[in-house]
C-alpha cells in the first residue's frame, strides 16, 4: 500500500536526497512510500501534488483551528508584513495578543511570547526553577512537552516494559543524545493516579520545582483527567510549594476559547499555549500570574528569542484570537466534533465493538478495551488498535486523513461542515465492514521512530 502518487513520489525522492528521511520533524516520516507530501491546503482539506484531496483531521497536529488558509487571518498577515518583520523591540500587535490572551484565559495576568511550544515549556521550567530555587521536575507518563532534553522522558512512545512498576516508575529516555545525568532531575508519575503522586511528592519534598502536565492527554489518546484529579494536583502543588504548569500547547484555545482553565475550571500557575493560537503560524505563549512572570527579566530568569513576538506571527495570533472572542468558532467546532464522535460511536456499537470515547469534540479519540483506560499504561497494555489502524488506512486511501498512529487524536476545525462529517462516517463504516469481513487487508503505517 502506498499513499504517494507519481508526483508525490518524485518530490519525496528529491527530499530523501537532501533532508534526513525527507522530513523536517521525525514523526512526519512513515516509510519511503507512505510519507505524506502535500502541495497546499484550503479549509478542511489538504491536497497532494497529484491533485488528491483529503478531508483533514490532522490539521498540522492541532494548530489549524479555523481551517487551512483562513482568509481573515491571512489578510491581517498580508497587511502586517508590509511594515517590517522583526524590530528587536516591542510593537503594538504583541500587546494586543497578550491582552486577548488575558481576556480569554481565566486567571492569566501576564504573558511572554515565544515561537514554539518547546520553547514555551523550556522557559516555563526555568522560570519555575528560578522562582523556587529547586531543580527537579515532575512529569506524567504519556505526556509530551516538546523536544528539549529536560522533558523528553516517558512520552507516549516509551517502551512499556522499561518504565518501572506503577508504584516505582522509572523515567524512560526519549532519545539517544540526552545526557544520562539529566535523569536525576526528572521524576515521572502515572497519570490519574493520586497515590503514586502523593508518594513521589513526599519522597522528593522540598526538591521539586514544577509539575508539568498536559491537563488532558492530548498526546495519549485524548484521555481525560478523572473528576477532581486536576484539583487534587493543584492542592498538592499548593501544599508543597510547587509551580503547576499546564502544557496547553495542544488543548489551549481548542477545547474552549479559554483552554483548560476555562474547560476544567482549574487554574495552574503557568499555562503554555501554542498551536491553535495562530491557526498554524509559529507562535507560543507563557501565561500566568504576574508574581511569577515578573521573574523573567534582567538579572533574574533568562528568557530570550530573536523571533519572539515577530510581526507575522503576532498578526496571525491577533486575528485568530479575535475570531475566538466571538464564541462562534467553538460553537461550530463543538457541533461538528460532537456529530463525528457520536457517529463513530454508533458505528462501533452497531458492529458490537466495545469502545470508549475520550476527549472533547475539538480533540478526541477512541480506545478499544473492556474497561476505559485511565492512563497511558492501561492504554498500551489493554487496547487493541489493529482494527482501528486498518480502517484509518482505508479512510486515507479514500480521501479522509487522520493520523495513522492510533493514539494521536482526531482534530476538528471551524471549517469542517456537516457534509464532511457525513462522508467521513459513511466511509468509516464501509471501511470497517471491509476490514471485518477480511476484504481489505493492510497493516497500517506507523512513524518509523515509534521506539526511538
Ligand atoms: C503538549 C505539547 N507540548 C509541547 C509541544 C511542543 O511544541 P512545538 O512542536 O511547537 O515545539 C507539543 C507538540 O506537539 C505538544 O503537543
Amino acid at each position: 500500500m502506498a499513499l504517494q502518487g507519481r508526483k508525490s513520489r518524485e518530490l519525496f525522492q528529491r527530499a530523501l536526497k537532501v533532508m534526513p528521511y525527507g522530513v523536517n520533524s521525525n514523526y512526519r516520516y512513515f516509510s519511503d512510500e507512505d510519507t505524506l507530501v502535500f502541495s497546499h491546503a484550503e479549509g478542511p482539506y489538504v491536497i497532494d501534488p497529484d491533485g488528491n484531496r483529503f478531508i483533514d483531521y490532522r490539521l498540522g497536529w492541532g494548530p489549524v483551528i479555523l481551517g487551512h488558509g483562513d482568509s481573515f487571518v491571512n489578510s491581517r498577515v498580508k497587511e502586517a508584513i508590509d511594515h517590517g518583520q522583526v524590530f528587536a523591540a516591542t510593537h503594538a500587535c504583541e500587546i494586543s495578543v497578550a491582552e486577548r490572551i488575558i481576556d480569554l484565559c481565566p486567571g492569566v495576568e501576564m504573558v511572554r511570547l515565544t515561537n514554539t511550544g518547546s520553547e514555551a515549556t523550556m522557559h516555563s521550567l526555568r522560570l519555575a526553577r528560578g522562582y523556587t530555587g529547586r531543580d527537579l521536575i515532575l512529569k506524567f507518563e504519556g505526556c509530551y512537552h516538546g523536544a528539549h532534553d529536560h522533558v523528553l522522558w516517558s512520552t507516549a512512545n516509551a517502551k512499556i516494559d522499561e518504565v518501572g512498576s506503577l508504584n516505582q516508575p522509572r523515567a524512560y529516555k526519549g532519545s539517544i543524545g540526552i545526557p544520562e545525568s539529566l535523569r536525576e532531575l526528572i521524576v515521572t508519575c502515572p497519570w490519574n493516579n493520586r497515590e503514586v503522586l502523593a508518594d513521589q511528592l513526599k519522597q522528593y519534598e522540598g526538591k521539586i520545582a514544577a509539575i508539568i502536565m498536559e491537563p488532558m492527554l492530548g498526546n495519549g489518546n485524548a484521555l481525560m483527567p478523572d473528576p477532581g484529579y486536576l484539583e487534587y494536583v493543584r492542592a498538592l502543588c499548593d501544599e508543597y510549594g510547587i509551580v503547576l504548569i499546564f502544557d496547553e500547547v495542544k488543548v489551549g484555545f481548542r477545547i474552549a476559547p479559554g483552554g483548560a482553565r476555562e474547560y476544567f475550571g482549574v487554574h495552574p500557575d503557568i499555562s503554555c499555549y501554542a498551536k491553535a493560537m495562530a491557526n498554524g503560524y509559529p507562535i507560543a505563549a507563557i501565561a500566568g500570574k504576574k508574581e511569577l512572570l515578573m521573574n523573567f527579566g534582567p538579572g533574574k530568569v533568562f528568557q530570550g528569542g530573536t523571533y519572539s513576538g515577530n510581526v507575522l506571527s503576532t498578526a496571525a495570533a491577533d486575528a485568530t484570537l479575535e475570531r475566538m472572542q466571538s464564541g462562534e468558532v467553538h460553537r461550530q467546532i463543538n457541533r461538528v466534533g460532537t456529530m463525528l464522535m457520536e457517529g463513530l460511536s454508533e458505528i462501533f456499537t452497531r458492529h458490537s465493538i466495545v469502545h470508549h470515547l475520550h476527549g472533547t469534540p475539538a480533540i478526541f479519540n477512541i480506545s478499544f478495551s473492556q474497561d476505559p483506560p485511565k492512563d497511558w499504561r492501561q492504554l498500551l497494555e489493554n487496547a487493541n488498535f489493529e482494527l482501528y489502524e486498518s480502517v484509518i488506512m482505508y479512510l486515507a486511501e479514500n480521501g479522509v486523513l487522520r493520523e495513522p498512529f492510533a493514539i494521536e487524536p482526531f482534530y476538528l476545525s471551524a471549517a469542517h461542515r456537516d457534509e464532511h462529517i457525513h462522508l467521513t462516517l459513511e466511509l468509516f463504516e464501509r471501511g470497517l465492514k471491509k476490514v471485518l469481513e477480511g476484504s481489505y487487508l493492510t497493516k497500517g503505517i506507523l512513524p518509523v521512530d515509534v521506539d526511538f
